[in-house]
This record gives C-alpha cells, structure tokens and sequence, in this order.
C-alpha cells in the first residue's frame, strides 16, 4: 500500500508521518501523491503582490499600499491597525456587524489554537502542497473563502512557504475575524467582503479554500483560473457524535449533501476521521459555541454541557477537491 503522508508539528508542515502513527484514520478515493520531502521555513512575503483585487464600487483594479487599498477612481480603503482592509460596502451588509460575532470568532480561535483540528489543518497543507507540485504553481495566488479567524489560511501559507512562494488572500465578512487573522498572519492579506460579491477580478485565483462557509458556485468560478481547484471541508456524519449526544435526547446525523456542483468536476474525496479529547469545561463551551446547534439548542440542553469537564468525541470531516469545468457553465 502506498504510504500517505501529511503534516505534523505544530504550526504545520514540521515534519512528515503516517496517519497510523498518530491514530488517525483516513479514507481516500484517491491516494495523496506520496511525495516529498517538503521542508517548511518562514518567509518574509511582503504584502502587496497579491492576487488581482477589484474594488468594490467601480470593479477596477486595486492598487495595494502599505496603509490602503486605492483604485484608479480614487476609491481609497484604509488598512486597519492589524492589517486587515475593509472593503464591505455599507449596502452589501445584511446587519451592521455581520458574520460571526467576537464571542463566536474567539471560542472558535481559542479552541483551534489548542490543536484539536490540526489534523485537518494538516491534510490541508498536504492537498495544498499537492496542488501546487501538481500544476507547478511557483506563485500560486490561493482564495480562503469564509476564511474565520483563518487557522487554516495561516497553516497553508506557512507550510507552502518554502515551496513556492504563496500569494494568500483571506476574506471573511466578519471584521472581528479578520482582526484575529490579521494578527496572526503580516504576510496573507485579509480583506472584510462577502463571498456573494468577491473583491477579486475574473480568472485571478488558483486554488481557492471554502472551509465551513457559504459557498456561492458563480463567483468562486468567476474568480478562478481556467483548471483553478477548489478544496472544501464539510462535515462528515457522526462529526462530533459524541458531543450531540450530550446535548440531545435523540441526536441526528449530520446530512452530507450530494457531492456534484455546477460547473466542477470532482477530482478526489478524503474522509478525515478521529477521536479527540477535550480536558476542560471551557475547550467543550468553546467547541459547543463553533457549531451550528449553539444556536439552535435549548437553554435547559446546554446546560447539561456545564458541567463537564473532559469530553471524547469523534470528528469526522469529508475533504472534496474539485476542478473547474473547462465548459462553458451555467450556474
Ligand atoms: C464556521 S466559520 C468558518 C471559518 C473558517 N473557514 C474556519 O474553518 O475556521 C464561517 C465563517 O463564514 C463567515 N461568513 C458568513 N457569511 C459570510 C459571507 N457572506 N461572506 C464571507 N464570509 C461569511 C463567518 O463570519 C465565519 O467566519
Ligand atoms: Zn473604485
């Protein structure tokens, strides 16, 4: 059997081992190429040779300034302190703060930072990688769709870092994501937009990530290149079983939604599947307030998540990789 590599280490692409070896179980409709001996240090980027980006009131070029985004109409857009720019137009929001709120992007911060998804980070790293010897990407301009807090923005930056050389962009319509991610990452511009109106020209976009975020098929296929790929991550059916069956009397399996989309052509699935333990009351809240039921659940059933201090639970996670479609589509 072909020995399937991915990342492991802290911060990404540290070294290579067999998911075997970390009890990690994976399914693959397609094996990884097998590859490499990818070495990962930090490079200094320099913000500014990004993707091509549009701005959002007259769809020209943008041009990217240490301190702000402008276009040749003299629509000027500020960077804020942390390096994130805001390019979401008043009349394209739905509320006056959309996105997630900062309770909702700190729990979700707080908790990846302790590890518990660097698995998935990992196979990430390792598809991203992939994708870029595959093509022979040398300066491969990557989309983080709904990139959050951008976890796994940052992690494929650094882990293709030494690879090639990463033009990494990350929009999320919640600035207080983006202000997280900003911190995190100087060198991936983050920019506050909505996937539904992308600040990003026709055909800029190589590889393009859409990680627990609404999707919008016509613009990712707008923004990206001819064969441009698109890595996606749903939830598998039994991700995070165990949690549910804290909260719920009688919990249901997650649906997973057919797999055909307009316009892509399906190219690989991996299922990604563990068992995590989580060591303290805030790590379970945290996780709890990542999830769609947070919302949905009733207050006499999360309080029965109070008091409970260690939790092991399954994560079950499907990775689709997808092409666009040569043909001319209608979406
Ligand atoms: C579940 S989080 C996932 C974040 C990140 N991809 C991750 O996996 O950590 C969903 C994200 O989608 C963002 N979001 C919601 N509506 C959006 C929109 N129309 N355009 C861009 N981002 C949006 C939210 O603000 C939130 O950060
Ligand atoms: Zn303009």
């Amino acid at each position: 059997m072909p020995q399937r590599v991915f990342f492991a280490g802290k911060g990404c692409g540290r070294r290579l081992v067999t998911p075997e070896s970390e009890n990690v179980s994976w399914t693959d409709i397609m094996e990884p190429s097998g590859d490499s001996g990818i070495k990962i240090e930090r490079k200094n980027n320099q913000k500014g040779t990004t993707m091509e980006l549009i701005c959002p009131v007259c769809h020209k070029p943008l041009r990217i300034e240490e301190k702000r985004l402008v276009c040749q109409n003299h629509h000027s857009f500020d960077r804020a302190k942390s390096g994130y720019v805001n390019l979401l137009l008043s009349n394209g929001k739905h509320s006056k703060l959309p996105g997630d709120n900062k309770l909702m992007v700190n729990a979700r911060r707080d908790f990846l930072q302790k590890g518990y998804y660097q698995p998935l980070a990992e196979a990430l790293c390792n598809e991203a990688a992939r994708c870029c010897q595959e093509a022979g990407w040398k300066t491969p301009d990557i989309l983080d769709a709904g990139c959050g807090e951008g976890y796994y923005t940052n992690a494929v930056y650094q882990a293709l870092s030494s690879l090639t050389k990463p033009r990494m962009v990350g929009i999320d319509i919640s600035k207080f994501a983006l202000n997280a991610a900003a911190k995190k990452n100087h060198e991936a511009e983050f920019l506050v937009g909505s996937v539904f109106h992308l600040p990003v020209a026709d055909s800029a976009c190589d590889l393009l990530f859409n990680l627990f975020a609404p999707y919008c098929g016509e613009e990712f296929l707008r923004v990206l290149k001819k064969d441009g790929i698109m890595v996606m991550v749903i939830p598998s059916r039994k991700h995070l079983w165990e949690l549910k069956e804290l909260v719920y009397d009688s919990p249901y399996e997650n649906e997973v939604r057919d797999y055909k989309l307009s316009g892509f052509q399906l190219l690989r699935v991996r299922r990604l599947a563990e068992q995590i333990t989580l060591t303290s009351r805030e790590d379970i809240q945290n996780l709890f307030m990542m999830t769609p039921y947070y919302y949905k659940t009733s207050e006499e059933n999360s309080r029965r998540l109070q008091g409970c201090g260690r939790l092991t639970t399954r994560i079950e996670f499907e990775i689709l990789v997808y092409q666009k479609d040569g043909k001319e589509t209608t979406t």
